[in-house]
């Protein structure tokens, strides 16, 4: 049993199964779609809301303050040693499935299915959290133009019962007040639409996304620029190493997605080239872009004022760093522009998960751990159409009814792990297999994805210890899944018990 448990699929198995015609996803992305699908993943609730509570901290956790800017290094490093590693799998195991197939090939069927359970939390509950903001940010564009969606729908509940007079004021039935977040629920029921049509109008779309949003990023670094006054960057680091290292652990939800693109590797032209192209330059160029939109942000609210304001609206602190700036000129129009850049952002995060999470399922169920209906492309469409649907329903239900905050947090430990693991993967397979050719080689190997482990475990200590408990419940719930299923369903049970 023990040796089951660790059995592990030949990578060449691995590339040949994406070859089996009745399991084949149109190969149409070139490298720029790639890096575009990349970014599309990356800039999203992360910068434009979470940054927030990074900054100033909560009843939970200390804030970096103007030490945030170091926040963002920190994390952008541990990614980056993350994204070495990913990109050498990558440009290897050129298939559909992320960490879960890489790890099918090295650590054994065990871990592969903890990392494709766990990619759940990454893809799936994470855009529950970009869904639950977007919706956000959309409410407000919209009452920009006197459209106001009443707040018993665009809330969940628990938040509700925060906020005086709310539940007495939402339509009861049989003396339940009836609250729930339509907003998100529509925005991800789109997205499944648009995503069971076709990878490559959604890439098309995506592209244009992501241009909007480094527009309207570039925009509040410009203005934003103009209004900084260096004496807020004093004291820099108001909660010293503890705010800095609570700030990096949750502004590393606005890094996760730079992996995402390593899923569309059967749909891309030139895998060896394309991926390792797409992961490292889509996360150098967010990095950047993050760290002087930290800057300016905590150059333009002064700490204190900081803490005292984003405790009761966290969920726009770039477009209330613009309206504390007191802009003389246009200030409402660009605060406007920033608003709906963000909804732009929130939805092309959204579009590039919706588009991952179905084919780690679709992965999962050709290698028989799931059943094998999820595993239908459509006929017309070509798109793994059972498992988007089946995304978008989850997804879209949950963020009806679950609060921001505890997504972010869930969704960070769920991918920190899953680095973990990618970087173990890749020494592990450098000593297995040293010969295969790989098109991309991480440098300096063990001591990069050594680093990796190493920064991301320091992240995972700057969560909120009930995140942990959350997350030993998820991956428990896995554990039952696959013993009463996967286990004997696989694919590769039947071919060992056969042999
Ligand atoms: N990085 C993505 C975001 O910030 C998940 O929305």
């Amino acid at each position: 049993m023990f040796k089951q448990l660790f059995r592990t699929k030949s990578l060449d198995a691995l590339v040949k199964e994406g070859e089996e015609p009745e399991h084949q996803l149109k190969r149409v992305l070139g490298s720029f779609d790639v890096v575009m699908l990349g970014i599309g993943a990356i800039i999203g609730a992360g910068i434009f809301a979470t940054i927030g509570t990074a900054a100033a901290g909560d009843a939970m956790r200390p804030g970096a303050g103007p030490a945030l800017m170091l926040s963002f290094v920190l994390t952008g490093i541990a990614c980056g040693f993350a994204a070495l590693c990913y990109a050498e799998f990558a440009s290897m195991v050129p298939i559909s499935g992320s960490a879960y197939t890489y790890s099918y090939g090295t650590l054994g069927e065990l871990v592969a299915w903890i990392i494709g359970w766990d990619l759940i939390i990454e893809y799936a509950v994470g855009n529950v959290a970009v869904a639950i903001s977007w919706a956000n940010y959309f409410k407000t564009l919209v009452s920009g133009f006197g459209i106001n969606i009443p707040d018993w729908m665009s809330i969940d509940y628990r938040t509700a019962a925060k906020i005086p007079g709310l539940l007495e004021n939402a339509p009861h039935i049989l003396g339940v007040p009836i609250v729930f977040n339509f907003p998100a629920f529509a925005i991800v029921a789109l997205i499944t639409l648009v995503l069971v049509i076709g990878i490559k109008e959604s890439s098309r779309t995506t592209t244009v996304m992501v241009i909007i949003k480094l527009l309207v990023l570039g925009l509040f670094i410009v203005v934003g620029f103009y209004h900084v006054h260096p004496s807020n960057w004093v004291p820099f680091a108001p909660n010293g190493w503890k705010g800095i290292q609570s700030g990096a652990a949750v502004v590393f939800f606005a890094y996760i997605g730079f992996d995402a693109v390593s899923t569309v590797a059967e749909e891309v032209r030139n895998p060896k080239r394309d991926m390792p192209v797409g992961i490292i330059g889509s996360l150098i160029v967010c990095t950047i872009i993050y760290i002087l939109v930290a800057g300016v942000f905590t150059g333009i609210i002064p700490y204190n004022a900081m803490v005292k304001a984003l405790a009761t609206s966290q969920s726009e602190p770039l477009t209330f760093a613009m309206q504390y700036a007191h802009i003389k000129k246009y200030a409402d129009l660009i605060i406007g522009i920033i608003a709906f850049g963000s909804v732009v952002a929130h939805t092309a995060v959204l579009l590039v998960f919706q588009l991952g999470q179905p084919r780690i399922f679709f992965s999962m169920a050709r290698d028989g751990l799931l059943p094998k209906s999820f595993a239908k492309v459509h006929p017309k469409f070509k798109t793994p159409y059972v498992t988007t649907i089946l995304t978008g329903v989850a997804v879209g239900v949950t963020a009806m009814f679950t609060t921001i905050d505890e997504m972010v947090d869930l969704t960070n430990i769920g991918t920190l792990f899953a680095f973990i693991l990618v970087c173990a993967g890749i020494i592990i397979l450098r000593k297995r297999e040293p010969d295969r050719p790989r098109a991309f080689k991480t440098p300096w190997v063990p001591f990069i994805p050594v680093l990796g482990i190493i920064s991301c475990f320091y992240l995972i200590l700057g969560l909120p210890w009930i995140t942990y408990l959350r997350f030993a419940l998820w991956l428990l719930v896995g554990m039952v899944v696959y013993f009463s299923y996967g286990y004997k369903k696989s694919r590769l049970h039947k071919v060992t018990t056969i042999n």
